[in-house]
């Protein structure tokens, strides 16, 4: 009886967790991401830190959001915007202290919100201390096989597998394998079949590998023991190498989320993927899409000849996206969530590429935060912030540092971000001198930032609308403009139409047998549905989005 007890008190006080091993919370959960270099410096030295983002956690919180991904705030060397980490255990110094973290993590936690990490797994810095003594000539020593050492280098390999090889010639030996950049030796965590040939492909169950995933537990316990509820997975899909089909990797994340559904049945882990088939099958609670030529004609940096959907011209199609999206969507369904983000570091903002308008933005931004899974908001997203071309390259950013520039919160010279120099700053300010900001879009009730808190608003408070309702793509995919699709819970259902077109257009769809269809939210009083025997129709105006709500 007194074990019941502590069961039910203990199940009140923790949460619930539901059948597939995700926290209750992240049913509602709606994700905001701040590089925090960027966002809001409290010291005047020009860069953002933790004190900055505490004080700002009130407005994070009213646009709707119940949850934040900070991007890596480790000792690092900076030599890739924190994604090079020396310490894993502990908070940089230009971002504040450990004690601090704590401090954002509880203050986070009293306004009913959640933190989440970032986890570089796959890879250190080459200043970490860990890799200074793997390169000694001792092969002996703790660190030894944290990495992958090579004496020479094969001349059969792969291009792609060719350039991970790093020349070192260190004591230990010529070559080390790296991820990303050459200052970011890969952690060891072994090959899926390791060719009795090359003595460095080492078993996943090799003694190195698995030191190298305790250490990872290590990791995961230390920050989440002190209060932060989970991790983003930097590059998690690459940890084991030469594994085409995934299969090794895939069971050693199902060994590790096993292991943290266990122990922390309250946190959430997020995989940096990009195919959450695998890796919601590897257990993780939620993955990420790639919006690819709906909203860019850019693949890897490099401009393609793709027609982007969400353009004025209209010359898009949908054909790929539904299909992708269908097939991701179906495969993970009740077992995982999928997040269609509105943009990351990593990749151009969704201002850009001739999308700068308010009234662009907010059909975009009425696609993705009406989508199944988990919204993802990056910060700047929700007031339209450009990706601003030829930005100088900061600390490995290359041309990612035009979607990482400061955080623009009012009028004034350095819009709020920070009170240094303007020649200090982190990554210099959009240059346009009539750049959107918090402050101004505040007392707009028409504007983009209030247009996001009302639809979030609206998404929390209709559970079809939310991470569980239920997707169906409605129109004719072979007609791309509009899309139109149904969310659906329970007894509530609504369609969503989308045209981002600058021309009025029309879509048929099998009739839903409703009573009433009402336009209750969008960009338009105007996007009207007809109610047929066999044929709805659904008429919207130039750039327009509507949400309707059928009876
Ligand atoms: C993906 C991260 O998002 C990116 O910013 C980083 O450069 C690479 N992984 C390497 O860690
Ligand atoms: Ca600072």
């Amino acid at each position: 009886m007194k074990s019941f007890l502590v069961l039910v008190i203990g199940f009140l006080i923790c949460g619930a967790v539901s059948a597939q091993n995700h926290p209750d919370w992240v049913k509602s959960a709606v994700f905001y991401q701040i590089y925090p270099s960027s966002f809001q410096d409290s010291n005047g030295d020009g860069i953002g830190d933790l004190k900055g983002i505490m004080s700002r956690l009130d407005y994070i919180q009213s646009i709707g959001i119940n949850t934040i991904w900070l991007n890596p705030v480790f000792k690092s060397a900076f030599k890739d915007g924190g994604y090079d980490v020396i310490d894993f255990y502990q908070v940089d110094q230009r971002f504040g202290t450990n004690t601090e973290l704590i401090q954002l993590a509880e203050e986070v936690h009293k306004r009913g919100m959640h933190i989440v990490l970032d986890l570089v797994a796959g890879h250190s810095s080459n200043e970490s201390p860990w890799f200074k003594q793997s390169m000694l000539a001792d092969k002996n020593l703790q660190y030894s096989d944290y990495y992958i050492w090579a004496p020479n280098k094969p001349n059969d390999l792969s291009e792609q597998e060719a350039s991970r090889w790093v020349e070192a010639n260190a004591p230990r030996a010529k070559y080390f394998i790296k991820n990303f950049y050459d200052i970011q030796p890969a952690l060891n965590y072994g090959y899926a079949n390791p060719n009795p040939n090359h003595p460095w492909e080492q078993s996943v169950d090799a003694p190195g590998p698995r030191a190298v995933r305790r250490e990872l537990q290590n990791i995961i316990t230390f920050w989440l023991e002190k209060g932060i509820d989970g991790f983003r997975v930097d590059l998690a899909a690459s940890l084991v190498k030469n594994d085409p089909d995934k299969k090794a990797t895939i069971a050693l994340w199902k060994e590790l989320n096993g292991w943290f559904d266990q122990k922390f049945p309250q946190g959430v882990l997020i995989a940096e993927w990009f195919n959450p088939k695998q890796s919601i099958e590897a257990g993780f609670d939620i993955d990420f899409l790639r919006p690819g030529k709906l909203t860019s004609a850019y693949e890897r940096g490099k401009k393609t000849d793709a027609k982007v959907y969400f353009t004025k011209a209209g010359e898009g199609d949908i054909v790929d996206w539904k299909q992708y999206f269908t097939d991701q969507y179906s495969n993970t369904i009740n077992k995982g969530y999928l997040s269609l983000p509105t943009g990351n570091h990593d990749s151009p903002r969704i201002a850009s590429e001739g999308r700068e308008d308010a009234a662009q933005l907010k059909v975009l931004l009425t696609f993705l935060l009406t989508q199944p899974g988990v919204p993802f908001i990056y910060y700047g997203d929700e007031i339209g912030m450009k990706y601003i071309q030829n930005s100088p390259d900061v600390e490995g950013s290359k041309n990612r540092s035009g979607t990482r520039t400061p955080m623009q919160w009012d009028g004034s010279e350095n819009a709020g971000f920070s009170t240094a120099q303007k020649a200090n700053l982190y990554i210099p300010l959009d240059p346009d001198a009539n750049r959107p900001n918090v402050a101004k879009q505040e007392s707009d009730p028409n504007s983009q930032l209030n247009y996001v808190r009302n639809l979030l608003k609206l998404r929390s408070t209709t559970e079809a609308l939310g991470n569980d309702g239920d997707w169906t793509f409605l129109s004719d995919e072979k007609q791309a403009y509009p899309m139109v699709y149904m969310r659906q819970k329970g007894n509530g259902k609504y369609v969503i139409a989308i045209n981002p077109t600058d021309r009025a257009v029309e879509a048929k769809i099998k009739t839903l047998q409703a009573n009433h269809v009402n336009n209750i939210y969008g960009t338009s009083k105007n996007g009207t549905y007809k109610i047929g025997k066999e044929q709805d129709t659904i008429k919207l105006p130039a750039v327009s989005a509507v949400i309707f709500k059928v009876e």
